[in-house]
């Protein structure tokens, strides 16, 4: 038996127009161990959706997924018929997404739509559904759940929705949870909260998870290991602690010099300039090159492998290298 639960291996999801065709996630590769939490980070357009969308086959045409693999508990998903999909998602794979408002069906109670999932996968129904909806109700932390379970979505906060989010992709326990920005739309006392319930959740039942974010505070608080994506690439893997305290890509460099400090509350804002590019601009080498401060002409003609550079973290950096000096301004004075 694999110690992974999912792993994802040269992942390609295409977007192609009369005009155009595009790789929006091109060629990646990264696993998640069995009861751990995975981080994804990159700002806005980076890939994270699309590859969480193609683990999870929601990909809509004209959209196409490829690769070699997409092995979950020893299932090629990339293999799977849409209804043997359908039936995996919401039974053994749960999803949780940024906005709960669009996700829940604003004409069914909350206590329904919990108990969808498990009315179809374990046939639950009458006292011993209600029972199991209102219990995973009060493990979510809603307070009087006989009350609220009669409750429709618009009747709730946006913290409590997210609950209820977390009820339902927990009802069947599933062996792994995809979570696409969870507390982005929330307000950040509630973020810590909703945070600290799917971390306690979690390690509770040994669930593996992908937690998906734009912030890496989010991520040194909740995940084990981390992969970095930057315009369709991963450009950084490694354990949270490892590449927080020692980045090896200028990129993950650039977004943790722009968390806030300790004690300070502003952002500290576009410390890296510029923005992600659009596809149509990638050209030939590293996408990050132009808002790289340690560029070096072949940067410009080709894409940086993915390269070890310890026993567990990885950088796709030309500048970096195994075991030795990360980007620094001696090794940047030898390149040039
Ligand atoms: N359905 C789609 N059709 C065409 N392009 C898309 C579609 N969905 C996403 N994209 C493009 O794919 C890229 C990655 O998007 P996304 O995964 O949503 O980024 P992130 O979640 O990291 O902010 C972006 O350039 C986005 O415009
Ligand atoms: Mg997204």
């Amino acid at each position: 038996m694999s110690s992974n639960i999912l792993e994802v291996k040269n992942l390609k999801t295409t977007f192609s127009s009369r005009k155009t065709s595009f790789n929006a996630v091109d060629g990646i590769s990264f696993h998640v161990a069995k009861g751990e939490t995975l981080g994804i980070v990159g700002e806005s357009g980076c890939g994270k959706s699309v590859t969480s969308l193609s683990i999870m086959g929601l990909v809509k045409p004209p959209g196409t997924v490829s690769g070699d693999k997409i092995d979950f508990n020893g299932v090629n998903l990339l293999k799977l018929s849409k209804k043997e999909m359908r039936n995996l998602r919401g039974s053994k794979m749960g999803m949780i997404f940024q906005e709960p408002m669009t996700s829940l069906n604003p004409v069914y109670s909350v206590g329904d739509q919990i108990g969808e999932s498990l009315k179809i996968h374990k046939k639950l129904k009458g006292k011993v559904l209600k029972e199991k909806v209102v219990d995973l109700l009060k493990q979510v932390g809603i307070p009087r759940p006989d009350e609220i379970y009669h409750n429709y979505p618009h009747q709730l906060s946006g913290g409590m929705r997210q609950r209820v989010m977390i009820a339902i992709a927990m009802a069947c326990d599933p062996k792994l949870i995809i979570a696409d920005e969870p507390t982005t739309a929330l307000d950040v006392t509630i973020q810590a909260q909703i945070l600290e319930l799917m971390k306690d959740l979690q390690s509770k039942k040994g669930m593996s998870m992908i937690l998906i974010t734009h912030d890496l505070g989010v991520v040194s608080e909740v995940c084990d290991r981390l992969v970095v994506m930057y315009a369709g690439k991963v450009v950084e893997t490694g354990p949270v602690k490892e590449v927080l305290r020692n980045p090896s890509h200028p990129y993950t460099k650039g977004l943790l010099a722009s968390l806030p400090k300790k004690g300070h509350k502003e952002k500290r804002l576009n410390f890296i300039q510029g923005q992600v590019p659009a596809p149509i601009n990638w050209g030939n080498g590293c996408r990050f090159a132009d808002r790289c401060p340690y560029v070096i002409n072949e940067c410009h003609k080709s894409i940086p492998a993915l390269v070890k550079v310890s026993d567990s973290q990885e950088s796709a950096c030309h500048l970096a290298v195994e075991g030795g000096e990360r980007v620094n301004n001696d090794l940047i004075e030898t390149a040039r």
